[in-house]
């Protein structure tokens, strides 16, 4: 397993959609460790393909892993790969989380959405899964399938804090 360069807000690879897998091969595995231990080490819970510059529909996911920010997790470590995931029903009941990226390092900001969602994916296998997700799984998971469709969470936010943000990461990269 290898740890892979994240990219980096405003890279304009993570404003690109994201293509779905034609099938999950040993090849995708071996990506899919790579991915895992590039969040483990960032120590985020979540990534999708193109943070690491790969544009295919695929994410992992840990909300169990590290972090005492996310108390509701639990503590207890559960890997997820997601291969081709879409949500297919929505809560109306809305909320709001202060989320961060791993493409925005040391950049936090409210984001409403749904409260609960469920999504059919493919797991590491490439067999077809079903997921509901309520809390932080369900925030985790709709801000990592944005990625897949070229969408950050800044772009939620009002113009002003979302060329705050961008400023600060061009002062950061230099
Ligand atoms: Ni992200």
């Amino acid at each position: 397993m290898a740890v892979l360069p994240l990219v980096i807000y405003p890279d304009p690879r993570l404003l690109e959609p994201s293509k779905p897998v034609e099938a999950v091969t040993d090849e995708t595995r071996a990506f899919m460790d790579d991915m895992m231990e590039t969040m483990y080490a960032s120590q985020g819970i979540g990534l999708a393909a193109i943070q690491v510059g790969v544009h295919q529909r695929i994410l992992v996911m840990d909300i169990g892993f590290a972090s005492g920010r996310y108390k509701e997790s639990g503590g207890g470590s559960k890997p997820m790969y997601l291969v081709n995931p879409e949500i297919i029903e929505e809560s109306e009941d809305i909320c709001v989380f202060d989320e961060g990226c791993l493409s925005f390092p040391g950049q936090y900001a409210e984001v409403e959405r749904p409260e609960y969602v469920k999504v059919r994916y493919l797991d590491y296998h490439g067999k077809e899964q079903f997921m509901e997700a309520h809390g932080l799984l369900a925030r985790c998971v709709q801000h990592e399938l944005d990625h897949l469709d070229g969408k950050v969470f800044v772009d939620y936010l009002s113009r002003t804090k979302r060329d705050l943000i961008t400023r600060r990461l061009k002062k950061r990269a230099k």
